[in-house]
């Protein structure tokens, strides 16, 4: 079955909601294969969000993703990638739809869109390299 990583940003965590997005991904029907929490450093953050290097708002991304401890979780199920994605909601909470972890959970709290609770892969190829880096214990799964 196809993998995907979740993280609860340190915002999710900070307002205590790692069980309800949990409860959410459970009740949908997928597995959870690994879970841990971890305050991430700078070398983790700066590979996982490689692809925004340079982009304005990647050194308040990276400052904010390591000020607390994320839930990093493997989430495991048949279009695992895209399910998430869609339980998370779109990338601006204020506007995210009704139903979906940042429309329910989320709003702007004056600080941009860079504080929306979860972080969902979002390409088998993502899926993979971003497994790899922050659970390097993991093998790569079939999908
Ligand atoms: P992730 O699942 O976290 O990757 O979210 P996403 O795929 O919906 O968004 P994307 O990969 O484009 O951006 C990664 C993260 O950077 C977002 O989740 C936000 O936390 C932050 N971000 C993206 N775009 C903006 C922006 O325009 N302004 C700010 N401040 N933050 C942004
Ligand atoms: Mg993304």
């Amino acid at each position: 079955a196809e993998r995907t990583l979740v993280l609860v940003k340190p915002d999710g965590v900070r307002r205590g909601l790692v069980g309800e997005v949990l409860r959410r991904i459970e009740a949908k029907g997928y597995t959870l294969v690994a879970l841990d929490l971890r305050t991430a450093d700078d070398d983790l953050l700066g590979a996982h969000y490689a692809e925004h290097e340079g982009k304005p708002f990647y050194a308040p991304l990276v400052e904010f993703m390591g000020s607390g401890p994320v839930a990093a979780v493997v989430v495991e199920g048949h279009r695992a990638i895209e399910g998430f994605r869609s339980l998370a909601g779109t990338t601006d909470p204020t506007t995210a739809a009704p139903g979906t972890i940042r429309g329910d959970l989320g709003r702007d709290w004056g600080l941009a869109v860079t504080q929306n609770l979860v972080h969902g892969s979002d390409s088998t190829e993502s899926a993979a390299r971003e497994i790899g880096l922050w659970f390097p214990e993991l093998a790569p799964a079939a999908s």
